[in-house]
């Protein structure tokens, strides 16, 4: 597998399969889901690729993108602080690891001289239990629930310190 930032010839491929596993998750509401892929359109993911704030991280397997992740500094990249925003994995690629590696790769180019981060927050479903058992297994700690937060919805709300 392997795990690295996309360039502009990826970002048709990685539109199509971020915007499905979104499309295809249980967890959100359609108004969640259809603000979501807006982040995912071909025009944004060009436009974000100039952000060095902006990390989009693609897991390929023969050169086919089978994982996506979009996550932001908040602030600039001085303020250490790195929201992982989106993590999902094609379901016919499920339970191999692919997710514990896409999470281990980005740790660790989060913590080069590049970029100095100290933490990671990420808000999770409360009904998604695959996504949460994952970050726990990450070694992520759930700080709270945010009742009615994004688009009226509750997250939980979770961290790493790195
Ligand atoms: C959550 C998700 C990213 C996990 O991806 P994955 O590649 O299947 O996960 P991995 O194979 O790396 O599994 C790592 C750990 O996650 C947890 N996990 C993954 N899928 C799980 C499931 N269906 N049920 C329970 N735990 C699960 C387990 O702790 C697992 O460790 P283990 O295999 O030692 O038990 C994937 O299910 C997904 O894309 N879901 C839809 C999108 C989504 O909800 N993303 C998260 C919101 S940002």
């Amino acid at each position: 597998m392997n795990i690295s930032k996309i360039k502009e010839v990826d970002a048709p491929a990685f539109s199509k399969l971020a915007k499905r596993i979104i499309l295809e998750s249980p967890d959100y509401s359609d108004t969640t889901k259809k603000e979501c892929i807006h982040c995912f359109s071909i025009k944004k993911i060009k436009s974000d690729l100039k952000d060095k704030t902006i990390l989009l991280i693609a897991a390929k397997n023969k050169g086919k993108p089978v994982g996506f992740s979009r996550g932001h500094f908040e602030d600039g990249i001085a303020t250490g602080i790195f929201w992982l925003q989106w993590l999902g994995i094609d379901a016919a690629y499920r339970r191999s690891g692919i997710a514990d590696e896409m999470l281990s790769s980005l740790t660790k180019k989060l913590k080069t001289k590049k970029y100095g981060t100290h933490k990671i927050v990420c808000v999770i479903r409360p009904e998604n239990n695959a996504s949460m058992s994952l970050f726990k297994k990450n070694k992520y700690r759930k700080l709270t629930t945010l009742k009615k937060h994004w688009y009226g919805e509750d997250f939980t709300l979770w961290y790493k310190n790195l």
